[in-house]
């Protein structure tokens, strides 16, 4: 389809927006085109999901956006002149691995990564993902011009944003389990997979994949996951508004990704101790093919966890696998 058929029909999606009622002689002025090929940009739309209503003498009527997470509606959410480029696939393998690519091939910071579903989503320590549709599932790609030694602390600023909008648009309290899984009710809804291209001891570009299960049944997690995991539906018995939830992280990182690498950081630390599910508790950690059992007590600047070991001895873990022991 040609970039101007494209153009009118973004243009005549903000026209229906902007009205009940449109008329046919409204769209086919303001885009310049026939009353009969303003029927085709209406089809057009119809089949990406949008619900618009002919009125007989009256012209059109948006009732319904479709629940995808296209550019067009995502755009609406982010500020004006958001100087990422958002790419939007039904399914990719990967979004991070789609990433990578696109990063290499120079996509600009900011830029989203979207899929409604993901063949072969990946978690950390080279687990799968599932990612059925209905999940929120987006890698940001970001080009801050820091040292390696700076890149652990997206992991700990992303885990905070992650817990806060949950929060402050879901109206549900997450928390999160070190090092940076989303925790609602002692399950898993969210989790972070980070990787990075560096040059020596400069960052090239971050991408930070995020995965949440927000409008899936349980059932569809797979039974793997089906006892450690749970879905922002099944908590809340209603489905939610997957746009928003990823704009208002995307925009996060649009306003905030700067303070996370001068003093500001300090306040994200704080907010992930409190956000924290884990320090305080008594934990078993595994490293490799050991085990460790002790009370987490901290975590460092660079995202390692203090853990009181019951031998006496303090231990910091860099990466690992916390399991939470229940007295
Ligand atoms: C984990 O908790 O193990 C990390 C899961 C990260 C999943 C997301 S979904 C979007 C992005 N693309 C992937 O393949 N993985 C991340």
């Amino acid at each position: 389809m040609d970039k101007s058929f494209q153009t009118k029909k973004k243009k005549g999606l903000e026209i229906l927006r902007g009205g009940a009622q449109v008329s046919g002689e409204e769209l086919s002025k303001a885009l310049g085109v026939s009353r009969a090929a303003v029927w085709k940009y209406i089809e057009a739309l119809r089949s990406e999901g949008y619900e618009i209503k002919g009125i007989s003498n009256r012209g059109y009527q948006l009732n319904k956006s479709p629940d995808l997470l296209l550019p067009a509606e995502l755009k609406r959410y982010l500020p004006p002149g958001y100087l990422g480029e958002l790419y939007w696939y039904q399914n990719l393998g990967s979004t991070n691995d789609e990433a990578k690519i696109l990063a290499r091939q120079g996509a600009p910071g900011y830029s989203i990564v979207i899929a409604e579903e993901q063949s072969g989503g990946r978690g950390r320590r080279g687990r799968s993902w599932q990612s059925p549709p209905g999940g929120i599932w987006f890698s940001l790609i970001l080009r801050p011009d820091i040292g390696i030694s700076m890149a652990s602390r997206i992991s700990v600023f992303t885990a905070v944003v992650l817990a806060e909008e949950i929060a402050s648009i879901i109206k549900i309290k997450a928390g999160i389990k070190w090092p940076n899984d989303i925790f609602i009710d002692a399950k898993k809804v969210g989790g972070i997979l980070i990787e990075l291209s560096a040059e020596l001891e400069r960052v090239n570009f971050i991408i930070v994949g995020i995965g949440i299960n927000a409008n899936i049944a349980k059932n569809k997690l797979g039974p793997e996951v089906s006892e450690t995991a749970t879905t922002l539906m099944e908590v809340l018995r209603h489905e939610i508004d997957r746009k928003k939830l990823l704009t208002a992280i995307a925009n996060r990182f649009y306003k905030e990704l700067d303070d996370v690498f001068d003093a500001g950081y300090e306040s994200y630390l704080g907010r992930w101790r409190q956000l924290s599910i884990v320090l305080g508790k008594d934990v078993q950690i595994s490293e490799g093919d050991k085990f460790f059992s002790g009370v987490a007590v901290d975590i460092e600047e660079n995202g390692a966890l203090l853990v009181d070991l019951e031998s006496g001895d303090r231990r910091r873990f860099d990466s690992g696998e916390v399991t939470l022991r229940l007295k």
